[in-house]
């Protein structure tokens, strides 16, 4: 199997940490990978606080879902405002592309960590406003994501659910 289609299938969302760190060092190599993600305009509209301290992973994981608590770090993503030309052309086109290239990031940042085998899982289910006043974010900023790291005791990648091709694909042949 050519090493992304691997890369793709290890990925898995992890809801079982084991309580373990994770390196500062690995941490900086995951974000160097999703530097390079592409983003409208390459506005690169994102900036991240990366956590391992302790203490204020425990505070984080306190306005997020139980299983958090045994997560080794944490990357919080906060959207920042992209470059002119992305924002004019968010309003243009009706769409808001800084919000995408959470996304696109998200999912970089995902893939990097299963490379070096970390286990991680991307977190939309979280108390923003307590977030924000945890980290002594400003307001009106926002706090998209936060993707839990770790490493688990499971060893076994679950199968994947997903819809079948003909329910997402539509070939104009
Ligand atoms: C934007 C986004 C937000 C997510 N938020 C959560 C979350 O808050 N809690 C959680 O346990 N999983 C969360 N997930 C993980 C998804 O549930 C998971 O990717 C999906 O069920 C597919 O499973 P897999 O990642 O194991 O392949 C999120 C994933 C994405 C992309």
């Amino acid at each position: 199997m050519n090493p992304f289609d691997q890369l793709i299938r290890d990925r898995e969302s992890c809801r079982k940490f084991n309580g373990k760190a994770v390196s500062k060092e690995d941490i900086t190599t995951i974000i160097t990978a999703a530097r390079l993600a592409p983003s409208a305009c390459n506005g690169q509209p994102w900036h991240f606080i990366a956590i391992t301290d302790e203490e204020t992973k425990a505070k984080l994981a306190g306005h997020m879902q139980a299983f958090n608590a045994k997560a080794g770090a944490m990357i919080v993503m906060i959207e920042e405002k992209s470059n002119i030309t992305s924002t004019i052309g968010s309003k243009i086109k009706h769409q808001d592309y800084a919000q995408m290239d959470m996304g696109i990031v998200a999912a970089y940042l995902s893939l990097a960590a299963t490379s070096l085998g970390i286990s991680n899982c991307i977190i939309g289910w979280f108390d923003e406003a307590k977030t924000k006043a945890l980290l002594q974010l400003p307001k009106k900023k926002r706090v998209r994501l936060i993707l839990s790291l770790g490493y688990t005791d499971e060893t076994n990648v679950r199968p994947k659910i997903r819809k079948k091709m003909d329910e997402i694909v539509t070939f104009i042949e």
